[in-house]
């Protein structure tokens, strides 16, 4: 399937309409994190009530940031994460997610022996596996997992780890798990480091200034019913420090660059 032959997503209004009805959970998670249906759609569904306790974001908060999460990938227009919504469910509110049924076969990230880093992909970090061997963290170096990245600087995302980016079938990816974002603090962390200290380009650059205008209107006022209001000002003084500088940031070295575990 070519990326422009994939299933669109369902509307927002689809996953709010209709009984939920659960099959299972996810395990392994660190939330309580369940799969179940609305009509014919295949959802995930974390209930506020399963959300577990943190020290540095508020507690019961993390649905609310998983659909400003959506809401800001909405307004972006680059479909990095599937529909979000909140919701009722059998266990209480909480947000509900389109599935994603990801190729398997493909891996946007990924860890290698060696330094070999193939053509086409970014080198993150270098390391030893369980026996002592050197290996590398490596991503790929495309056009949507960039706009990835450069999302994640802006929803300030302190948890993209591999698993957190699905590889579709025709090449698109999208990104999941967006509880810890929007802190007002700086808390990036992420393995996508690929392309640290190199210039944003035109379409991003593009995204970032239709984001400034979006946060000061509409986009702002339904994120700040979703996390604080104080967040959603970090949030735009984010974007115009990038529309100031538009480089990928390298590490700080003031907290972990890298989630762990990165998978
Ligand atoms: N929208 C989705 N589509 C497909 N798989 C998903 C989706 N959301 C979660 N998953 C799967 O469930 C796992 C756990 O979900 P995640 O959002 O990471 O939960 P947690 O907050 O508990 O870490 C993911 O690693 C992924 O395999
Ligand atoms: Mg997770």
């Amino acid at each position: 399937m070519s990326e422009d032959s994939r299933p669109p997503l369902p509307p927002p209004a689809a996953l709010v309409e209709g009984d939920l009805t659960l099959h299972g959970r996810v395990m392994p998670a660190s939330n309580a994190t369940f799969v179940g249906e609305i009509g014919d759609l295949r959802v995930v569904y974390k209930p506020v009530r399963g959300e577990k306790p943190l020290w540095d974001f508020p507690d019961h908060s993390l649905a609310g940031r998983e659909v400003a999460a959506y809401e800001l990938s909405a307004a972006l227009g680059w479909d990095v994460v599937p529909t979000t919504v909140l919701r009722e469910g059998p266990h209480g509110p909480g947000m509900v997610q389109a599935w994603c049924e990801v190729d398997a076969e493909q891996a946007a990230v990924d860890i290698v022996p060696g330094d070999e880093v193939p053509d086409g992909w970014r080198h993150v970090f270098d390391g030893l596996d369980a026996e002592d061997r050197p290996v590398a963290l490596i991503h790929e170096d495309t056009p949507v997992l960039r706009r990835m990245a450069v999302f994640d600087l802006v929803a300030n995302n302190a948890d993209r780890k591999g698993g957190h980016v699905l590889e579709m079938p025709g090449g698109h990816r999208h990104g999941i798990d967006h509880g810890l974002t929007f802190h007002h603090e700086p808390k990036l962390r992420t393995v996508l480091w690929g392309w640290a200290g190199e210039p944003l380009a035109e379409d991003e650059i593009g995204g970032l200034a239709d984001l400034v205008e979006a946060l000061q209107g509409d986009l702002g006022e339904s994120l700040s019913h979703l996390v604080r209001v104080d967040e959603v000002a970090a949030t735009l003084r984010r974007c115009r420090r990038l529309l100031e500088e538009p480089v990928f940031p390298t590490p700080s070295g003031e907290w972990p660059a890298i989630p762990w575990p990165p998978f």
